[in-house]
């Protein structure tokens, strides 16, 4: 008995293939850095006022929750890696929309030849458990001490305890206590773009929560 697939030839198959290309969603790259979302947090480092310095980080996570980990990765000819390898801490300062020029500024500038502090105006304050300085203007601030760094390629990985986190309490709500990163117009990076967070579309947990 006849049947298609007896008599559809590989080179019948690749045209079929073709004809319905329209269809064909995914489309295969090469390996790349891809995997968006991020934050553009500005990382700040250094000891001192005369060696406090910031470089914009996409390329940040959380790794542990307890003890709570966190790593950023950053190329060894930034004049902030030799900072962070030696002081051994720093600190990640999320961003927002208000932040975003500061933000891409220090992204694409060096403290080797710039003071980013007074170009950018974000305000540098004392950090608590380390010596890098937390942005004011930064809604949340990680303190982190770095554990190990690990060589990987372009980017060292340091990968850091977080020793303390600070909230601005102008996104504290007096009455819950509830810290509400959303109103603050959190910053987020996706492929050479950066957003302000909007819509909420669920919480933690929504998926399997029972209507009251
Ligand atoms: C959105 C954005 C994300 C970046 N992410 C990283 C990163 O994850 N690691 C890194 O080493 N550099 C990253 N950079 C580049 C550094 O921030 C940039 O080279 C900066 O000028 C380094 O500053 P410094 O020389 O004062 O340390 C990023 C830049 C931008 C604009």
């Amino acid at each position: 008995m006849f049947t298609a697939v007896d008599t559809v030839s590989e080179e019948a198959m690749f045209i079929i293939k073709c004809l319905f290309i329209d269809n064909m969603a995914k489309v295969s790259w090469r390996p790349g850095t891809m995997v968006y979302p991020l934050p553009a947090a500005l990382v700040t480092c250094g000891a001192d006022r005369e060696e406090w310095n910031m470089l914009t980080v996409a390329w940040t996570g959380t790794i542990c929750s307890d003890p709570a980990m966190c790593y950023i990765s950053v190329r060894p000819e930034r004049h902030s890696y030799p900072i962070i390898r030696d002081r051994m801490e720093f600190t990640i300062n999320l961003t927002t929309a208000d932040m975003a020029k500061a933000t891409d500024w220090a992204g694409v500038r060096s403290g080797k030849n710039y003071d980013k502090w007074k170009e950018t105006g974000l305000t540098p304050i004392p950090g608590e458990k380390v010596a890098s300085p937390t942005i004011e203007e930064s809604p949340l601030s990680i303190e982190c001490r770095v554990k190990s760094i690990v060589s990987l390629g372009s980017h060292d990985m340091f990968i850091a305890e977080v020793l303390n986190v600070r909230a601005d309490d102008k996104y504290i709500d007096p009455e819950t206590g509830r810290f509400s990163l959303e109103s603050s117009g959190i910053m987020a990076y996706s492929h050479g773009n950066y957003y302000e967070l909007g819509k909420l579309i669920g919480k933690f947990g929504f998926s399997v929560q029972k209507r009251k």
